[in-house]
């Protein structure tokens, strides 16, 4: 099943280490080709003899001992690598990663990759619920790396709670899965913008809509999962962003609109937010008073972004929404040929499970070439696969 990949595997310095043994000769048995470089603390937990002769290939162990029969740098494993494997991934590996320290093989040499890494935490309780560990683990799901999460049980240590390697078995299959995954959108860039966003009046209050984010979220995590490198910018929202995107936090609609100036080389840009189409004429940089009578407020209009990617868009497929009241049909229309997209999906927000903040759609696409669809009540992330469905076509017929 894993014939002829190429996995590097890295082995940090854990009590786990021993089961990374196993990992490896479950690899080989699949067909991999393997090759281990081990940290210096591993080698105190197992010999590098004893992964040389499962992975059948020279253990690295130390960037500036003599090449030997490996043939040196650390750049050519990097670029030969298919998939990076840390197990089992300490608290310090994970530390270092994220903040860019790379001073032995195993990190200079993942910080050269672009191959997907996985890394199988393993580690003493209070350490992965430690919130330094777990904001290291979020900066790096953020930047696209793939945790493969710990078990609870009894720990080598004798705490009870998460931190346990996960099953030997169990990690060869995510690895496996991560190949046999069919992947229509593999190696395109998708910018998806999500969420409201914020105008503010004053130091406290600000203007906003009822976007929740969720239909964007969902794109931005199936994209993903069919093999997309993705940028997320998005308003505030109450969600997390999806692992292995590219998130770009934004508040008011002149900020997502230069965020997304600064991201238009893509493959595709999907603009599933709700930008506030004004602002406030005069921002108070004191809180406003109240007064006894009524309150006026001046606004002028924000850029329309969506309108902007039309007209500067080449070759990119672009995908807008139309959140609509009534007549949807004509108004999605417009805007279809107005802001000049490839397709439009329109939905009705007055119609019960079709709105704002709920976890189902009812949405129609309009395409560019006149065709209609029009869907049932489905999962947003339903949705989001139909989406993608049509975008993978438009980038096929290409
Ligand atoms: N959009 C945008 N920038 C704005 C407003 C909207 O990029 N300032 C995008 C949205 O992300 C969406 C599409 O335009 O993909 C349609 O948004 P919608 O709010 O339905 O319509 P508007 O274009 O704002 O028009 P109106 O408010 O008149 O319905």
């Amino acid at each position: 099943m894993l014939s002829g990949k190429n996995i590097v595997v890295g082995v940090t310095g854990g009590i786990a280490a021993y089961k990374a043994a196993d990992v490896v000769s479950r690899l080989k048995k699949q067909g991999a080709n393997v090759y281990v470089i081990m940290t210096e603390h591993s080698t105190k937990f197992v010999q590098p003899l004893t992964f040389q002769s499962i992975s059948q290939n020279y253990v690295v162990t130390d960037m500036f001992e003599d090449p030997k029969t490996w043939d040196v740098e650390h750049i050519s494993l990097a670029k030969r690598a298919d998939l990076f494997l840390i197990v089992p991934a300490t608290a310090n590996i994970i530390g270092k990663v994220a903040n860019g320290i790379a001073d032995d093989m195993l990190t200079t040499t993942l910080m050269a990759t672009l191959a997907p890494v996985y890394f199988a935490l393993a580690m003493n309780t209070k350490m992965y619920e430690n919130r330094i560990m777990q904001s290291n683990v979020k900066k790096l799901t953020d930047y696209g790396y793939q945790m493969i999460l710990p078990e609870s049980g009894r720990l080598a240590c004798g705490d009870v709670g998460a931190g346990k390697l996960a099953n030997p078995e169990l990690i060869v299959q995510t690895v496996i899965d991560h190949f046999a995954r069919p992947k229509p959108l593999s190696g395109k860039r998708i910018l998806i913008t999500a969420g409201p966003t914020r105008e503010a009046i004053d130091p406290v209050r600000y203007i906003t809509n009822h976007s929740s984010g969720k239909m964007g979220y969902a794109i931005a995590e199936k994209a993903v999962s069919q093999g997309a490198q993705v940028t997320l910018i998005s308003g505030p929202t109450q969600l997390t962003p999806p692992v292995g995107v590219h998130y770009i936090p934004v508040v008011s609609t002149k900020d997502m609109f230069d965020a997304v100036m600064e991201n238009l080389d893509v493959d595709v840009i999907i603009k599933a937010a709700a930008p506030a189409d004004y602002k406030v004429v005069n921002y108070s940089s004191e809180k406003i008073k109240k007064n006894d009578a009524v309150m006026s407020m001046d606004f002028e209009k924000n850029p329309d972004i969506l309108k902007r990617v039309g007209e500067l868009k080449k070759h990119q497929i672009l995908v807008g929404f139309a959140a609509e009241t009534q007549n949807v049909e004509a108004y999605a229309k417009k805007k279809l040929i107005e802001k000049n997209l490839d397709f439009i999906v329109a939905n009705d927000v007055t119609v019960k499970n079709a709105g704002f903040d709920v976890d189902t759609n009812i949405v129609t696409i309009y395409d560019k070439n006149g065709k209609t669809d029009a869907y049932d009540c489905m999962e947003k992330s339903e949705v989001a696969l139909i989406i993608l469905d049509k975008v993978a076509q438009k980038l096929q017929e290409k």
